[in-house]
């Protein structure tokens, strides 16, 4: 993909505040400091055009990205960073469960994944909700950089494993220092584009 232009045009609080001109969207979800900002700059190719932070809940807000004035990217709040476990819905609130299960032009969830981590039971949940939404969803496994590379092929069949994916489903190995992941997750972009 060529980036003409990235811009971030607005901030949601709620499906009133999205924009209305029907452009595809793709969004990325997941926990907080999973690196969903970072990865959205990597993509993109700005540095510091989606704020990102060390400490967790970083990202408020649903912030839309216009790439090329032709689709958006949009970046939302994570989950999943206060002590106490508690179900999706109410850590994460209705906003974000709303605009993922009910938002027309969106027409892919990327799914972030620490590659360190297991899975947490709220991924589960998000997993479930986008499936019985009928959400396309692409599995991304984030800060890849940081694994061994013996560690890296079974880091992925963990998370696969503890997901229950089918063989065919893709799970993208990603990291936003190095770039790895940049050239298959735009590929997948495209072919809903053109698709
Ligand atoms: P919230 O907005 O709080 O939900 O977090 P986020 O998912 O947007 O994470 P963010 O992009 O802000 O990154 C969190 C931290 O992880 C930052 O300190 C990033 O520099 C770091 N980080 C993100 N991606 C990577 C990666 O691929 N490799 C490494 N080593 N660090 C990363
Ligand atoms: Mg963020």
């Amino acid at each position: 993909m060529k980036i003409v232009t990235a811009e971030f045009v607005k901030s949601a609080l709620g499906p009133q505040d999205c924009p209305r001109d029907r452009r595809p969207e793709f969004a990325f979800a997941g926990r907080s400091n999973v690196g969903k900002s970072s990865l959205l700059n990597r993509l993109l190719r700005r540095k510091g055009l989606a704020k990102t932070s060390k400490t967790p809940g970083k990202t408020r807000t649903l912030n839309f990205f216009s790439v090329n004035g032709r689709f958006y990217f949009v970046d939302l709040p994570g989950y999943g960073y206060a002590r106490v476990p508690k179900r999706l819905k109410d850590t994460w609130g209705s906003m974000i469960t709303t605009y993922l299960t009910a938002r027309e032009p969106l027409q892919m969830v990327a799914h972030l994944i620490d590659s360190r981590h297991p899975p947490t039971p709220n991924d589960h949940e998000l997993l479930a909700l986008l499936e019985e939404a009928r959400v396309p969803t692409l599995l991304v496994a984030t800060k890849f950089d940081k694994l061994k590379s013996s560690q890296r092929k079974p880091a992925i069949d963990a998370i696969r494993a503890d997901l229950e994916l089918d063989d065919d489903a893709l799970v993208i190995p990603f990291s936003s220092v190095t770039g790895q992941g940049v050239k298959e997750l735009w590929d997948v972009v495209e072919g809903c584009l053109q698709g």
